[in-house]
């Protein structure tokens, strides 16, 4: 068999798995494949010759041809994965995010983590003394119509009284005209009308939220702050409910030693009205600067719904009474934490927002 065209087939086939394993790149194994095992490749260059044999050691060569053939492709797809894997891992160190110098600034500079604000905090814990006090917690639009806002608490457009909330109005078109709300009082009557379309008097709410005023920023005040509002509607209800659920209200939150009173006031929609003022938490009563030397704070106003508040919601004023009343929560929280100037309640200094957890 020396004249065979297979003389060699041992030394061809190794110096063929000698390329197979110098290749380190999947690129260059690509490349190298048809050299390899391809048409040109010298295994086909082989098998042609095989026609010059006598038929059967045509078989005989072809059967030792075609199992150099079947380890070449062995060692070929096995040198493709191996490579492969060596590619993915390459890849992934290259995709590697190196935390090291992250956690070495968390050690010397620790993130800190937010909470929610002082507005957030008060407004929560006022919820938590009337809920406690058996009232539930109802919400309402920001932007309300000139009606919800003003007209069906008996303030139409002309009233005097619309000077106390004026603001920007935006007309929508006839007969829409809206306002980012000026007190959460509109939302008294969004409870109202449910109640009624729903029938499900009697209401006993809060209703706690953001509203906003044509006001320039000062110590005290601030173009967007938030009240919460409360509302009972029920049987009975009378002036002496107020002033005990006012007085609840002020011991169980500022403490024991702070009270309330009321004093007569005007509001269109109650009647009679009254201003909700507590004892000065910064002088306890004694007279200071942030109380003008009165010993009382306002907080908010009061009173008696108004039996036309009733009528224009449809609630027979005979059968039903009630009260509501209004009060600023930023104020609660400046009277509770003594924040001598509101606007630190917006300015997210974090040297103010540290002090409140
Ligand atoms: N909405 C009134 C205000 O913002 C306060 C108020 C609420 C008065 C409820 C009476 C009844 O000034």
């Amino acid at each position: 068999m020396t004249s065979s065209p297979l003389a060699h087939l041992d030394e061809q086939t190794q110096e063929l798995l000698a390329t197979i394993a110098k290749t380190t790149t999947l690129e260059a194994l690509v490349e190298a494949e048809p050299a390899l095992i391809g048409k040109r490749s010298i295994l086909s260059t082989l098998q042609k010759s095989l026609g010059s044999l006598e038929p059967e050691d045509r078989r005989s060569a072809g059967a030792l041809l075609q199992e150099a053939r079947r380890v070449v492709e062995a060692a070929l797809s096995e040198r493709r994965a191996v490579l492969q894997r060596e590619a993915r891992s390459r890849q992934l160190e290259r995709d590697r995010l190196d935390l090291g110098d992250v956690l070495d600034a968390q050690v010397s500079h620790p993130l800190s983590v937010g909470h929610p604000g002082l507005i957030a905090v008060t407004q929560r814990e006022l919820e938590d003394v009337f809920v406690g006090m058996g009232f539930t917690v109802a919400d309402g639009p920001e932007v309300e119509s000139d009606w919800y806002n003003f007209e069906a608490l008996n303030i139409p457009p002309a009233h005097p009284a619309r000077d106390m909330w004026d603001t920007f109005y935006v007309e929508l078109g006839d007969p829409e005209t809206v306002v980012l709300r000026t007190h959460t009082s509109p939302t008294q009557i969004h409870l109202m009308e449910e109640a009624v379309a729903h029938g499900t008097l009697p209401i006993h709410s809060v209703m706690p939220g953001r509203c906003y005023r044509r006001d320039t920023p000062d110590a005290s005040h601030l173009y967007s702050f938030h009240q919460i509002e409360g509302l009972v509607v029920d049987r009975g209800i009378t002036f002496a409910d107020l002033a005990g659920v006012i007085e609840t209200f002020t011991r169980a939150y500022f403490g024991p030693d702070i009270t309330s009173r009321l004093r007569p006031a005007y509001f269109p929609f109650t009647e009679p009205s009254a201003e909700f003022e507590v004892t000065c938490t910064i002088c306890r009563g004694e007279g200071c600067r942030t109380c003008s030397h009165t010993g009382w704070i306002e907080l908010g106003g009061s009173g008696m719904l108004d039996p036309v508040v009733l009528e224009a919601v449809g609630i027979d004023g005979e059968e039903w009474s009630g009260f509501a009343f209004g009060f600023g929560i930023d104020r609660c929280a400046q009277m509770r934490h003594q924040v001598s100037d509101m606007r630190a309640l917006i300015e997210n200094d974090t040297r103010f927002l540290e002090q409140i957890s």
